[in-house]
C-alpha cells in the first residue's frame, strides 16, 4: 500500500456533505492534499475543514469539473449524489441527471485530464431484495429502486472505463451510514433528513414530534426491520485505504462496507432512549414500500483486500457520537 501521501492531491466531490466531510477529515489527518468540490445543495460550508481547498461547483458543469481536474489532481473521491430512495421512484429524471449524468461528467473529466483513480460511493441498494444474508459481493445485482440502479449503472461504466485502460476504481457499497466524528469536528447536520437515526435525533431534540416505525409485522425477532448500521468514521477510513490500494495495486474492485451486525428499528429506538436518558415518542405505521426485512453485510472482502475493520460495533456508542453534538 501507498505510504507517502503528502504529494497526493485528492478531489473530494461532495466533500461538504455528511459522508464527504468525514472523508475529507480522514484524508487530511493522513496527510493527503484535499480539494473539495461541492455545490452546497445539501452540503454545508461549515463542514469545510482547515487545510482543504474549496471549489464551489456543480457536477453538471463540465467546464467547472475540467478546471478542477486540471489542478494537478491525482485521484477523485465521488460522493456527490442524491440518496432518497422514495424520491428516486417519483422523480427518476432528477436522479438520472445528478447521479448518472453528473458521475459520467466526472469520469470524462478524469479521462480528459489523465486522472487515473476514483473511489466511488456506492450502496447496498445495488443488490435489491436479499436472497440470503449477510450479503456478499457475489449476491445478484437487482436493484428494486431507481436510486440503486443509478449506483450500479455508474459501477458498470467505471468497469468499462477500467477495462479500456482509462482509470481504476473502488466501488464502496455502503450499508446504513450513521454517527458523527467522535471529536465533534463535523457539526453540519443534514437538512430534512430521511434516514432513521437523524429522524430519531430530531425527535430526541424536540425538532420533530414523533417517529413512525414503518412496520412491526416483519419476519424478524421484534417485527421491525433489521439493518447494518456502520459508523461514518469507519466508512471514511475505508476510502483512504481504497485510495492507497488503487494507487499501488492499480486493481479495480467493489466491496461491501458494513459491520455484519443487524440492529432492528426498535432496537435503535431502545438504544437511543438509553443514551439520551429519556423516552422517545413513536408509533407504528404501515410498512414502507420496498423495505427488505433484513439487510446485513458480509464485509470480509474489504477486510481481505484493504485490511479494513470497523472500530465501532456497538450501536449505543455510535448513537452517542451523534447525541454528543446535541448536548
Ligand atoms: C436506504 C438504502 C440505502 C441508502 C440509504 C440512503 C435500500 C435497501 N437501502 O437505506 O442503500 O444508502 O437508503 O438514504 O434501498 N425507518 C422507520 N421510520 C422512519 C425512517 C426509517 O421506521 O421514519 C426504518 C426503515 O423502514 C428501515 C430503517 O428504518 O427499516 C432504516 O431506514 P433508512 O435510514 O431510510 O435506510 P434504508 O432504507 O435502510
Amino acid at each position: 500500500m501507498l505510504t507517502d501521501v503528502k504529494n497526493v492531491r485528492v478531489l473530494v466531490v461532495g466533500g461538504a456533505g455528511y459522508i464527504g466531510s468525514h472523508v475529507q477529515k480522514q484524508l487530511l489527518e493522513e496527510g493527503f492534499q484535499v480539494v473539495v468540490f461541492d455545490n452546497l445543495s445539501t452540503g454545508d460550508k461549515i463542514n469545510l475543514l482547515k487545510g482543504a481547498a474549496f471549489i464551489e461547483g456543480n457536477i453538471l458543469d463540465k467546464q467547472a469539473l475540467n478546471d478542477a481536474m486540471s489542478q494537478n489532481i491525482d485521484a477523485v473521491v465521488h460522493l456527490a449524489a442524491k440518496k432518497a430512495v422514495g424520491e428516486s421512484m417519483e422523480h427518476p429524471e432528477i436522479y438520472a441527471e445528478n447521479n448518472i449524468t453528473g458521475a459520467l461528467n466526472i469520469l470524462n473529466a478524469m479521462v480528459a485530464n489523465g486522472v487515473k483513480h476514483i473511489v466511488f460511493s456506492s450502496s447496498a441498494a445495488v443488490y435489491g431484495m436479499p436472497e440470503y444474508i449477510p450479503l456478499n459481493e457475489k449476491h445478484q445485482i437487482k436493484p428494486i429502486n431507481y436510486y440503486g440502479y443509478t449506483k450500479i449503472c455508474i459501477e458498470q461504466n467505471m468497469d468499462w472505463y477500467a477495462k479500456l485502460g482509462k482509470l481504476n476504481y473502488a466501488a464502496l457499497r455502503y450499508f446504513n451510514a450513521v454517527g458523527y466524528a467522535a471529536d465533534k469536528s463535523i457539526t453540519g447536520r443534514e437538512r430534512n433528513p430521511q434516514n432513521l437515526l437523524p429522524i430519531i435525533m430530531e425527535v430526541a431534540t424536540g425538532k420533530r414530534e414523533k417517529l413512525s416505525i414503518f412496520g412491526n409485522d416483519y419476519d424478524t425477532p421484534d417485527g421491525t426491520c433489521v439493518r447494518d448500521y456502520i459508523h461514518v468514521s469507519d466508512l471514511a477510513t475505508a476510502h483512504t485505504l481504497a485510495l492507497r490500494y488503487l494507487m499501488t495495486d492499480h486493481q479495480s474492485f467493489a466491496v461491501n462496507l458494513g459491520t455484519g451486525n443487524g440492529t432492528s428499528v426498535k432496537e435503535m429506538v431502545d438504544a437511543t432512549e438509553k443514551v439520551i436518558g429519556k423516552k422517545l415518542n413513536y408509533d407504528y405505521a404501515p410498512r414502507r414500500a420496498g423495505d427488505p426485512a433484513e439487510l446485513t453485510a458480509d464485509a470480509s472482502l474489504a477486510r481481505e483486500i484493504l485490511g479494513w475493520k470497523p472500530r465501532y460495533t456497538d450501536v449505543e456508542e455510535i448513537i452517542r457520537t451523534v447525541w454528543n453534538l446535541e448536548i
